[in-house]
Formats: structure tokens, C-alpha cells, sequence
């Protein structure tokens, strides 16, 4: 190869690499607030200054979980409550001076998963508002179409659904990264519900909560089968089970040829201190090794990295590989 046809192929794969996407590597999750009914319910309110600490203690991206669904007028239009994204606005360009990238998702619309049909134009509608909103700002600032697919939004109607959502994206949003989860809370095992897609600037997530007796023991909000269970990790089998499932990961990745992103894990705070630690580490260092990204949640409410009485849990910094 001639040396000036060299640099053209080399520039044109350049191009088509989705390098945003593989910036994201180490994420914290900024939820419990723009996901509640309205912020401030379950006791968080963002303070645009903690970017700059997350972004201090070394992390390149947040993820910033955002109930749009529940701040909209009626259909046929479903117009987002102007002063609502504003204060949305506000929080997602703090986080981009802090030199942040920034997923934006929907989350929690509840009703959606419920009832994929009836609520599927007010997804829509939603995703052309923000689309529009958003064509403008930072490559840095990534869509996520929507959070955890489960209940009746899964197999071929929740293809549907993410397919639409997308082509509405993509209107005006020709290459911003967009992140797809599949259905049953998109699971390490939902990776073969997503719709094939042809677009070099998709991501795929999974969320991994694996083994969910003991990330979710005793929360309140996980259902009766882990409301009395105390749990250590690992029991015999579990890092086996953890090394299976960055193989899983890993394999998808090799196949599809682009980034596939670990989008949520992490543990409750009633399981044992210690163990949490170690399940972090051990499930950060499985799927880093595989060149796969993660984001932790969360910063503070739930299962927190960070309190406004002690900053920072060092040990946890520690265990995600941010702090000697
Ligand atoms: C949910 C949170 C929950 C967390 C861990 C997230 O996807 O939005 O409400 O606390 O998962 O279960």
C-alpha cells in the first residue's frame, strides 16, 4: 500500500470509530435524584459542584438517571416542563465543565413497561423533544434510550420501541452516541434481545447485579426473595460464575465489533462491608480486563460512594482502582 493510501484508509477508520463511546471507562451514576418523582423526594438534590470532586477523584463520565416521563404535558405532544429541563440543563453542563462526558437516559417510566403500546408515542415524543433540545451540545454528552427494559417492554415490542426511538434520535442527531439495553433489566443474559443495528456510534449495556441475593439483600424495593437474606461474597461458585460472565460480555463485544458498556453494578449497603468491597473490586477488574467500561451506582442516596458528612468512602475509590 502506497503510503498516501495508507493514511486515507487509516483516516477513514478514524472516522468510523466510535471513539466517544470508548472514553467511557470509568462512570459514576448520579442517581436517587433527577429519577425520583422530582428531585429532592428521596432526600438527593444535586449540587453542580460535586462534577468537579468526581471528576477529581477519576472518573471520565456520569451518568445522570432523568424521570422525563413523569414531567410532561398530555399527548398527543407530551411537551417536557420547561423549568424541569432547565434544571436539567443546568446539571448536565456542570458536569460537562467539570470535562465529563455525560449519559442522559430515561428512566423509571414505569408506565412504559407496562404498557409498551399506549405509552410508546409518549417515548417518542420525549426522544424528539431531546433530540432537537440536544442536537447542538458536546459529543461528550451521550443518549441512552431507555433504562432497563422489563415487564411487557421486552422481545419484539421492545425491539420496536428502541428501533423508533432511535430513527427519531438519529433526525438530529446523526452520530452522538447512543446506548441500547436489552430487556429483563438488561441483564448479562439480554444481550440477544437488542435489535441488530447498523450504526457505528450504538453502544450496548448490560446492568450486572449478579448474584442479586447479594448486591440487593434487604432492599426494601427487591421483592420478598431477598428481604431477610444476609449473604457474603463469594460463596463457593461465585467468581467462577463472575469469570463466565466476562467471557459472556467479552464475546459480544469481539462479535459486534464495538464497545459494549457495563451501564450499572454495584451493592447494597445492608450487605457486609468487607464483602462489598471485594464484590466491587472483583467485578470492575473482570470486566475492565476485557476493555469493557462500567459505571458504579450510585454517588449518593443508595448504595452511596459519597455522603455529605464523610465525602468520599476511600476504601471504595480503592476498589475501583482510583486511589492507591
Ligand atoms: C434503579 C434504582 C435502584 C438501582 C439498584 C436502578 O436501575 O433505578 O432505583 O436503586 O437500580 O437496584
Amino acid at each position: 500500500m502506497t503510503r498516501t493510501l495508507f493514511v486515507l484508509v487509516a483516516a477513514a477508520l478514524a472516522l468510523a470509530a466510535p471513539a466517544a463511546a470508548r472514553d467511557v471507562m470509568r462512570c459514576e451514576i448520579v442517581g436517587n435524584a433527577l429519577d425520583e418523582p422530582s428531585e429532592g423526594e428521596w432526600g438527593v438534590t444535586i449540587d453542580t459542584a460535586w462534577f468537579d470532586d468526581i471528576k477529581a477523584a477519576g472518573f471520565d463520565t456520569v451518568r445522570v438517571p432523568v424521570r422525563w416521563s413523569a414531567h410532561t404535558g398530555e399527548g398527543p405532544d407530551y411537551l417536557i416542563d420547561a423549568a424541569f429541563r432547565d434544571r436539567v440543563d443546568e446539571v448536565l453542563q456542570a458536569a460537562l465543565d467539570a470535562d465529563l462526558q455525560v449519559i442522559v437516559n430515561v428512566h423509571h417510566f414505569e408506565e412504559l413497561m407496562d404498557d409498551p403500546r399506549g405509552q410508546y408515542l409518549k417515548l417518542l415524543n420525549i426522544w424528539n423533544q431531546l433530540g432537537a433540545h440536544y442536537a447542538d451540545w458536546p459529543d461528550a454528552l451521550h443518549f441512552e434510550l431507555v433504562n432497563e427494559p422489563h415487564t411487557a417492554l421486552s422481545g419484539a415490542v421492545m425491539r420496536q420501541t428502541l428501533l423508533s426511538a432511535l430513527e427519531i434520535v438519529r433526525r438530529t442527531n446523526p452520530t452522538r452516541t447512543v446506548i441500547l439495553g436489552g430487556d429483563g433489566y438488561s441483564s448479562i443474559r439480554s444481550f440477544s434481545s437488542l435489535p441488530p443495528v447498523d450504526d457505528p456510534n450504538v453502544v450496548v449495556t448490560f446492568h450486572y447485579y449478579d448474584p442479586f441475593r447479594f448486591t440487593h439483600q434487604r432492599a426494601g424495593w427487591a421483592g420478598p426473595e431477598v428481604a431477610d437474606v444476609t449473604r457474603g461474597w463469594p460463596e463457593p461458585g461465585d467468581r467462577a460464575q463472575l469469570e463466565a460472565d466476562g467471557d459472556i460480555a467479552a464475546g459480544v463485544q469481539e462479535t459486534l465489533g464495538r464497545p459494549v458498556f457495563l451501564g450499572e453494578f454495584g451493592a447494597y449497603e445492608q450487605g457486609p462491608y468487607e464483602d462489598r468491597l471485594r464484590y466491587i473490586n472483583a467485578v470492575r477488574e473482570t470486566f475492565e480486563a476485557k476493555d469493557i467500561g462500567w459505571c458504579l451506582w450510585n454517588f449518593t442516596g443508595t448504595f452511596p460512594l459519597w455522603s455529605s458528612e464523610t465525602g468520599f468512602d476511600a476504601r471504595q475509590l480503592k476498589a475501583l482502582g482510583l486511589q492507591e
